[in-house]
């Protein structure tokens, strides 16, 4: 039996950290919809204590939504968690996320402050968020980087207060795999009292490892996965929601399952570059706009005799309606005979030759040939087709 991982969604607070991803309350709302339709556990609807405009954006979700739980951002200080509670209070299942840096580099240098006096803050902001809600995250920011033996004790803390998840934030992306794997596996095997939580993973992808370092936190015992839509989030970015989910999905083997509904993965994807105003990277893993196009010949001929030789996800799995062959100067005989029969030619053998040798020409001038540039090639009287 498959174990069930949680997905927490957080493109409405650390993807809205993105210089120009600013959204307004309605906006959010309208994400927020698409993640509940997708099928997220949790969303993270943002930073209340920030800014009037975002304590506003958490209350109107958290009023909106009715399946996920709505988890509202803040430091370990006293106004913080009692404005998130406020923000929090019409949803159905809230959780505050409260918690402090815990690596030297924060302790010493961002906060000033000692390791006791970390582990105090840490039991205050847990005990004073569990006044208000049930459900309470802790995070030990910069974890990726502390001495595990303190974080442990930190963690212990955390849990001793009422903490029932615990966030483990690669926060500046420095984990290789096995290191971070290591550090899940090292606190699920000494923190005292783990089995009264979850552990999650919060990376950070500017080592571009975000996702490799979320697989291996869950193989090593934790069980819910922090992530965005596209990747989106601070400098970097975030794991990806739909790389996780489709890594779960391709790899049964691993033993995991996602509550997503991959289908939807494409068009919340397009929802949140539009709104956000960030462009997708073609090159993008499963939502970027050649994650399914092939365009050298090699591909483009194994595709059209067999989808598989060259996919490892069918497109209408993750709602991207087909793949498509771009026609490039790289492309074969294969792929132009297989365009032309979409657009109402079947052309012979010696057809397709003569077409060829134009084709090529144009190609080599232009970065992509296009329909309309097609229709032009095949348009000379004389060109044998056969009709369809
Ligand atoms: O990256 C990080 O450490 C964070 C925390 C605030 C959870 O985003
Ligand atoms: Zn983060």
């Amino acid at each position: 039996m498959a174990t069930r991982i949680q997905i927490f969604d957080t493109t409405l607070r650390d993807g809205e950290q993105v210089p120009g991803c600013k959204l307004n309350t309605a906006q959010k709302i309208e994400i927020a919809l698409a993640l509940e339709t997708l099928g997220v556990d949790v969303i993270e609807a943002g930073f209340p204590v920030s800014s009037p405009g975002d304590f506003e954006s958490v209350r109107a979700i958290a009023a909106a939504i009715k399946n996920p739980i709505i988890c509202g951002l803040s430091r370990a200080v006293e106004q913080d968690i009692r404005v998130a509670a406020e923000a929090l209070k019409p949803a159905l299942r809230p959780r505050i996320h409260t918690g402090i840096g815990v690596s030297e580099m924060h302790i010493r240098y961002k906060l000033c402050t000692t390791p006791e006096g970390i582990l105090e803050r840490a039991a205050a902001a847990v005990k004073l968020a569990k006044s208000f809600v049930e459900d309470v995250e802790f995070y030990a920011e910069d974890a990726g980087r502390a001495d595990n033996e303190f974080l442990a004790r930190v963690l212990e803390v955390a849990i001793k207060a009422g903490a029932t998840v615990l966030n483990i934030p690669d926060t500046t992306g420095y984990c290789l795999p096995e290191q971070y794997g290591a550090k899940i596996k090292y606190l699920y095997e000494n923190v005292k009292g783990i089995e009264k939580a979850i552990l999650s993973t919060h990376c950070h992808n500017d080592l571009g490892l975000a996702t490799a370092n979320s697989i291996a936190g869950i193989s090593n015992g934790a069980r819910q996965i922090e992530c965005t839509i596209n990747g989106i989030g601070e400098r970097a970015g975030n794991t990806a929601l739909e790389e996780v989910v489709m890594i779960l999905r391709q790899h049964a083997d691993l033993g995991f399952v996602s509550g997503i509904n991959t289908r939807l993965l494409n068009p919340i994807s397009q929802l949140v570059s539009e709104k956000m105003g960030v462009v997708v990277q073609p090159n993008k893993a499963i939502v970027g706009g050649n994650a399914f196009a092939h365009s050298s010949g090699i591909h483009q001929d194994g595709v059209i005799k067999k989808r598989e030789t060259y996919e490892i996800i069918d497109p209408l799995e993750v709602g991207v309606d087909h793949s498509q062959i771009v026609l490039t100067a790289r492309s074969g005989r294969a792929a132009l005979a297989y365009r032309a029969k979409n657009i109402g030619f079947n052309l012979t053998k010696d057809a397709l030759d003569e077409v060829y040798a134009a084709f090529l020409i144009i190609a080599d001038r232009k970065k992509e040939v296009v329909d309309a540039d097609l229709l032009e090639l095949l348009k000379p009287v004389g060109i044998p087709v056969t009709a369809l």
